[in-house]
């Protein structure tokens, strides 16, 4: 059944952020959401795990979600260094980033292991964004829609509902570079990830589908106006509060 698909606003600081300056910003971006009063789109923060627990005590009651950035697929276990679904949501998580471009490149994720991850989320009550995207050479290959459809049938678990997916799109060569691909690009793949989503899921019409990529104030609502297009997914734009105040007026 379709609904209506609320916008989502989401910031990825990557390996950004101590507590300090980290509290600076949450405190500005929910006087921001106080005063903007927003309630037809969501903002989500998805802070580094060292700051999942400050950033959500410190935001508690402003409606500002909290994420994580990556779990590990089990719940607990011999898997040093990793941080579990349930850890994040035990400490005060929503929602968790699976298969971010830069930990399939720099971790090896497949979509397996993506995928894998976006189970512990629904196992943990988190909602999973799972990322998909071409690198430039497979673009200019002309293959960007095969491989988001190969991204996409490996990475979604069966059982995916509007309410329990999130996914984003964002081109390798688009993030951190200020480049973006044209509005109709940006179209005529989340038409495909839609239609792909279809296949997966009887809900694929009231699924959020982020655009992520070079993504600030000045070109959002441009972005934000392609076609199937619900919501975005900001790296280096979300560490500073008026710009991600800016992009989540243009939502
Ligand atoms: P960017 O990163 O906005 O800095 O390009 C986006 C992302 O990696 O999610």
């Amino acid at each position: 059944m379709a609904r209506a698909r609320r916008p989502l606003i989401a910031g990825n600081w990557k390996m950004n952020g101590l507590a300090s300056d980290s509290l600076a910003l949450v405190k500005e971006l929910a006087g921001g959401l106080k005063q903007a009063g927003w309630t037809d789109r969501e903002l989500l923060v998805c802070p580094p795990a060292t700051l999942v627990r400050t950033v959500a005590d410190a935001v508690k009651g402003s409606g500002l979600l909290v994420g994580g950035q990556n779990c590990h697929a089990k719940a607990s276990g011999a898997h040093t260094g990793d941080i579990s679904a349930e850890m994040l949501k035990d400490a005060g998580a929503a929602c968790v980033i699976v298969g971010h471009s830069e930990r399939r490149s720099d971790c090896g994720e497949t979509d397996a292991v993506v995928r894998a991850k976006a189970e512990a989320a629904w196992r943990a009550g988190l909602l999973p964004i799972v990322c998909i995207g071409e690198t430039l050479a497979e673009r200019e290959a002309g293959k960007t829609l095969a491989v988001l459809e190969t991204q996409l049938k490996g990475s979604v678990p069966d059982g995916a509902t509007a309410a329990r997916l999130v996914v984003a799109y964002e081109p390798v060569w688009a993030i951190g570079t200020g480049k973006t691909p044209t509005v109709a690009e940006v179209a005529a793949a989340h038409a495909h990830i839609r239609k792909v989503l279809g296949g997966l899921t009887a809900e694929a019409a009231g699924v959020r589908l982020l655009y992520g990529g070079s993504v600030k104030g000045s070109n959002a609502a441009e972005l934000l106006a392609a076609g199937d297009v619900d919501g975005a997914l900001v790296g280096g734009a979300s560490l500073n509060a008026a710009e991600f105040l800016a992009i989540a007026k243009a939502a």
